[in-house]
Formats: structure tokens, C-alpha cells, sequence
């Protein structure tokens, strides 16, 4: 399908860290939007540098029952034409965008446990996708292992203890690989957790988001448990830009 272009208005902006923010859309026109929950939307904006168009790809974080508006989840990063731009936004501010449109969605299989693994803000399409399952009603267990770096980078952890409370199918663990000093939870990277804590992947299907190493060495670990779907989304490599896009 051929993807809308929307006119929406910033309408709530929440400092989450030093360096995420979330965004709030209302929709202008159309007025409604309808999408999986894990998809993205593509802004276009100039590039300083290049002085030429870019199009920059950002995830849903809310659930696809939320029609009127979207929320997206983004780090500023230092002279990144995408991060800038929308950071530079104010409450009231129009923007357009194009989508919805990915891969990366939540798949109907009511027969395999899910288990969501994100580094960074790779969170923002898991976020949707746990609001998605888990309101829609019962269903197998839900497992989401987080990783970020400190104690600083910390967000949503009130909302997902609030999650876990409610259903009692969901548990997560947030893991800190460069913790300072007060945190008493899990620590190390998310790969740790997932070769520790899971044993088999029959009836389980892997949703992975967030940066390439994560991805690569996460899939290499469930692939040596066995065969199971894999689902992922790469939202940049580590070692840097590959290629002026
Ligand atoms: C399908 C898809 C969905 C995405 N959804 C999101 C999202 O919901 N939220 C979000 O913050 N980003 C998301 N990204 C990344 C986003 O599209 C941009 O790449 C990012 O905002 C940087 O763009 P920029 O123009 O500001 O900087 P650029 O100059 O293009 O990027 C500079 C460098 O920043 C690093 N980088 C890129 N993205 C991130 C990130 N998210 N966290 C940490 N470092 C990063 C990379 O090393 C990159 O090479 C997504 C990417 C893809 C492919
Ligand atoms: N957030 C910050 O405070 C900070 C500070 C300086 C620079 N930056 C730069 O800003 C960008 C975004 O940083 P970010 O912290 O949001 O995202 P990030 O660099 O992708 O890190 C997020 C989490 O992913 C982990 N990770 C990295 N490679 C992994 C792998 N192969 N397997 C499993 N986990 C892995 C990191 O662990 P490790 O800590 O072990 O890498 C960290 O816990 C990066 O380009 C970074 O260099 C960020």
C-alpha cells in the first residue's frame, strides 16, 4: 500500500533523560492513522552538511488502538539532521511525516510465548507492541530484557512495573552495562540475560530492536538454542555510519 502523508501537530513533549525525549502527534489530516504495532513513520528533513533532502525513520512507540495520534521516542544525537529536527520541535508545532510502514510488527500467534530484547530506544516499537498484547487481553508469557547504559539513561520503569502489576503474564528486567554506583538491579549487557535466563526457545517467538551488535550477538544465542522466528529491527550499526542515507 502506498504510504499516507500526515500533517500532525507536536502537542506533548516529555524529557525522559539527558538525552531522550518523547513526542506526542496529534493528527491534522488525515485525522486518523491505523498500523501494526512495531511500524514506523519517515520524516524528511534537510541535511546541514549535504544541504539535501534525508529521510529519517522512527518507530511508534504507542499502541495502534490509539488512532488520533502517535508518540515517538528519540535521542538527540550531536548534528544528526533527524534527532535535531524533531527535537528542535515546540508544543504546537506542525510536522509531516510518511507511513506507516516495516517488517517489524507484532505477529497474531497465540501459541509462542514473546520475548523482547531492546538496547537504547529501541524500546519505542516493543513499547507499542507490550500495549498491544497485553490490553488485548490474556495470553502466553511476556518477557522484555532492556539493556541501557546508566543510572541516568534510566526511563518508563514506573510504567512497566505498572504493566507487570497488571498482568501478571509480564515480567521484565532492566539491565545497566555501565552502572555508577546506586543501582541494585541487573547489570552487564542484555545478552547476558539472555543466555542465563533462557533455557529454550520452543513455543517462543524473539522480537530484537535497538543497535547491530545487540542484534547479531542476541541472535546468535537463540540460535544455538534452537530454531524459533526472529523478528528485528536494526536502528543503526556500531561501528558507526555505513553509508550517507
Ligand atoms: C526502522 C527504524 C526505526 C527507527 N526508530 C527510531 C526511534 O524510534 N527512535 C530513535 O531514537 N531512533 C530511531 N531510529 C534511528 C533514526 O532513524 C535515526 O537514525 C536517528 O535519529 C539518528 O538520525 P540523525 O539524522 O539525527 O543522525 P545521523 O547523523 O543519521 O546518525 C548518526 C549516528 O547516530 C547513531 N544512532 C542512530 N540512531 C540512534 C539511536 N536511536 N540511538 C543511539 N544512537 C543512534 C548511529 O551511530 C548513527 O550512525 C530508527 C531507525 C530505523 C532504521
Ligand atoms: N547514553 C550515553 O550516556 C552516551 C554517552 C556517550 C556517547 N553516547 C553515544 O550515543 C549513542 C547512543 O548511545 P546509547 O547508550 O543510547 O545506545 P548504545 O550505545 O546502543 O547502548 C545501549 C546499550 O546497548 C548495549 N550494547 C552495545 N552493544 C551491545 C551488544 N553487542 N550486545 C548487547 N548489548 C549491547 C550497551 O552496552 P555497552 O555500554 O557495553 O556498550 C548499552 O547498554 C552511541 O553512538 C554512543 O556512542 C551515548
Amino acid at each position: 500500500m502506498a504510504l499516507q502523508l500526515f500533517q500532525a501537530k507536536a502537542e506533548r513533549l516529555r524529557d525522559l533523560t539527558h538525552d531522550v525525549r518523547e513526542i506526542g502527534f496529534r493528527l491534522l489530516a488525515p485525522a486518523e492513522i491505523s498500523f501494526k504495532a512495531g511500524q514506523f513513520v519517515s520524516f524528511e528533513v534537510v541535511h546541514p552538511t549535504f544541504n539535501r533532502p534525508v529521510t529519517r525513520p522512527y518507530s511508534i512507540a504507542s499502541p495502534p488502538q490509539q488512532r488520533d495520534g502517535i508518540t515517538l521516542l528519540l535521542n538527540l544525537i550531536p548534528g544528526g539532521p533527524g534527532s535535531t529536527y524533531l527535537f528542535s520541535l515546540k508544543e504546537g508545532d506542525h510536522a509531516q511525516f510518511k507511513g506507516p510502514t516495516g517488517g517489524f510488527y507484532l505477529r497474531d500467534d497465540a501459541t509462542r510465548d514473546l520475548l523482547f530484547v531492546a538496547t537504547g530506544t529501541g524500546i519505542a516499537p516493543i513499547r507499542s507492541m507490550l500495549f498491544d498484547r497485553l490490553e488485548r487481553g490474556p495470553s502466553r508469557a511476556v518477557t522484555l530484557f532492556w539493556g541501557l547504559r546508566s543510572e541516568r539513561d534510566l526511563y518508563y520503569q514506573d510504567e512497566l512495573e505498572t504493566l507487570a502489576r497488571r498482568h501478571a503474564n509480564f515480567n521484565f528486567l532492566t539491565t545497566l552495562s555501565r552502572p555508577e554506583g546506586s543501582w541494585k538491579g541487573q547489570t552487564g549487557r542484555v545478552t547476558r540475560l539472555v543466555d542465563e535466563r533462557i533455557a529454550s526457545v520452543d513455543k517462543l517467538a524473539v522480537y530484537l530492536c535497538g543497535n547491530s551488535g545487540m542484534i547479531k550477538d542476541v541472535s546468535a544465542i537463540i540460535n544455538r538454542r534452537g530454531l524459533c522466528p526472529i523478528y528485528r529491527e536494526k536502528y543503526y550499526d556500531d561501528a558507526g555510519p555505513q553509508e550517507e542515507y
